[in-house]
Order: C-alpha cells, then sequence, then structure tokens
C-alpha cells in the first residue's frame, strides 16, 4: 500500500520506495518554491494543527506549508486553550476535527495517541510527536537533509546519535528510514539513556550494524553527529535529569577534530549540547533541517490529500 493517502504515525510503514518518491517530491517542492511564493495547490482543503506539547518549528513549519500550498489551517494550541480543560475526551475533540478539517496533525505526550486519534476518525492523521514515541515527520525532514548533504548516495554513511537515546522520539523515527540505506550507527549515551528494546529489535531484524558507547570522541569519524537535547519533561525523578543534562557538549573545538564534512544535526530546540560557535560552521545543518522541514511537510500533506504536483 503506497504511503499516499494514509496518515502517517510511524517511521516503519514506509518503504525505499516511499522515501525515494518522498525525498524526490520535497526536492521539486523546494526547487518550485525558488521560483514562486505560493504553490495554490490546495484551494479548497483545511489542515488541523491540534498541540497538547509545546513546539515551535513543527506547529509552524505545519501550518507554513499548508499556506504554501494554499490551503487554510485551524489550530488548537495547548490543553489549557481547547475544551479538554473542561473535561471532554480526546475522541469527542477529534470528532470535531473530522467534521472541520481534511487533515490533522497532533502532538500528544501520550505514545500512542496519534495511533489512537487514527482509530477515530476518517481524515488523514499526521502524528507530530507522540510522548518518548516517534516524529516521523521530523524523521522524514533529517533524511531530506542528510540527503542533500550527499551522505545517502555513497551507500556508506556513518551517523552518531548522541544524547537521550531513550526518550529522543525523533531519533527512534530516524534510525528506522535510515535502516533502508545502509547506515551504520553509533549510539553515544549515559547507560540510561539508551536506545530501547523495541527499536534495538528493528536495527537487528534489518541487519543494521550500530555499536555503543559513552566517549563522545565516537564523533570524530561518522559523517553525520545527530544531536538530542536531554528530555526533561519525560523524567520523572528530577534529579536523574541534573545528573545528564550536561552530558555532552558539541563545540567548535570538538568539531575541528572530526571529518572535514561532517554535519552536525540536532532537531531543536537545543539547550547547551550544541554550542552556539559552532552556528557558522559549514558543519551546522541544524538550521537547514528546519527549512527543509517546510518542504518536505507540503510534500507529505500533498501525498496525504492525494494532490498531484
Ligand atoms: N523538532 C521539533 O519537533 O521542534 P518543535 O518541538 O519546536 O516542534
Amino acid at each position: 500500500m503506497s504511503w499516499k493517502k494514509q496518515s502517517i504515525l510511524s517511521a516503519a510503514q514506509f518503504t525505499s520506495a516511499d522515501l525515494t518518491e518522498i525525498l524526490d517530491l520535497s526536492q521539486r517542492i523546494e526547487t518550485a518554491l525558488s521560483a514562486k511564493r505560493n504553490l495554490k495547490l490546495l484551494d479548497d482543503f483545511i489542515l488541523a494543527t491540534l498541540f497538547f506539547e509545546p513546539s515551535t518549528r513543527t506547529r509552524l513549519s505545519f501550518e507554513a506549508a499548508m499556506h504554501r500550498l494554499g490551503g487554510r489551517v485551524i489550530s488548537t494550541v495547548g490543553v489549557q486553550f481547547s475544551s479538554l480543560a473542561k473535561g471532554e475526551t480526546l475522541f469527542d475533540t477529534l470528532k470535531m476535527v473530522e467534521s472541520y478539517s481534511d487533515i490533522c496533525a497532533i502532538r500528544h505526550s501520550v505514545e500512542g495517541a496519534s495511533s489512537l486519534a487514527a482509530q477515530s476518525i476518517q481524515i488523514p492523521v499526521i502524528n507530530a510527536g507522540d510522548g518518548a514515541g516517534e516524529h516521523p515527520t521530523q524523521g522524514l525532514l533529517d533524511l531530506y537533509t542528510i540527503h542533500k548533504r550527499g551522505f545517502l548516495e555513497r551507500g556508506k554513511l556513518k551517523i552518531a546519535f548522541v544524547g537521550d537515546i531513550r526518550f529522543g522520539r525523533t531519533i527512534h523515527s530516524l534510525v528506522q528510514l535510515l535502516s533502508h540505506f545502509g547506515a551504520e550507527m553509533v549510539f553515544i549515551s549515559p547507560d540510561e539513556l539508551q536506545l530501547p528494546d523495541k527499536y534495538r529489535r528493528l536495527l537487528d531484524a534489518a541487519k543494521i550494524s550500530y555499536t555503543e558507547t559513552h566517549d563522545i570522541a565516537a564523533l570524530r569519524d561518522v559523517h553525520v553527529g545527530y544531536i538530542t537535547r536531554i528530555q526533561e519533561e519525560r523524567f520523572t525523578d528530577h534529579r536523574e535529569y541534573e545528573k545528564f543534562k550536561d552530558a555532552y557538549i558539541v563545540d567548535l573545538e570538538l568539531v575541528e577534530k572530526c571529518r572535514k564534512d561532517i554535519a552536525i544535526m540536532h532537531p531543536l530546540p537545543r539547550l547547551s549540547e550544541v554550542a552556539t560557535d559552532l552556528d557558522r560552521h559549514p558543519a551546522a545543518a541544524y538550521f537547514e533541517q528546519a527549512n527543509n522541514g517546510l518542504y518536505v511537510r507540503m510534500a507529505l500533506i500533498l501525498g496525504l490529500l492525494d494532490a498531484g504536483f
């Protein structure tokens, strides 16, 4: 079954052919947008964005994507500004969204919330982050960024994931997508923040080789360093967060000891784990990632609404 006209709930749902198609469509949209500001393909469509956890990039880029496609957006931001705060169930909220819109993107603190949403309504649902689960559209824009940096085509990508690999939902999605490209992976984290078993099993099944270490020096021989924030909001014991929050800091001095063509990625927001002295260095790919989110999310919206381009 094609990725089109479906919900996007997990990176696991994409085939290699789907990924090729999404990368190609994103590239064509990026090229088209360099010539005109609005593609005017979705005049009659409405996107609903339901963000029950904080967001800057994901919500704004989904909304910008819909506007650049000529469509319209309705949104609710934060539980306190929806009728969930008055005790309405998520199911009832979703039934309203189904009547008012053609597609919806949902961010929720509970893992699996977007899957439940997709089972409750008939319009396509996009998982825009479900707790410590997944963030598949971030994984896709990360993949597009790696592709644009020229590393996917080489067929021998070596990538290091750094920081909170246990709770980092963007990592959970990206590792699954990269398994289609035979990437070699290194996980750099404290023992307590290692990759959950569910994703180890997926990598094992895909015969992806990976190593685990505490040592940030492992960044030196990879093509991509994917750095993540320690996810404070997922810790039940705040002392644990305090113990790990400054575990790894990637700065200019460290990057100058790495491969000359390394890309330093981060889904953002960042705290101290990527130093600002790196921002103007050619390795810094994190603002590029956020920019690429627009093209990839335009591609996804077009595909889910089965609109040609
Ligand atoms: N990368 C990402 O999900 O950013 P936001 O939390 O700002 O949406």
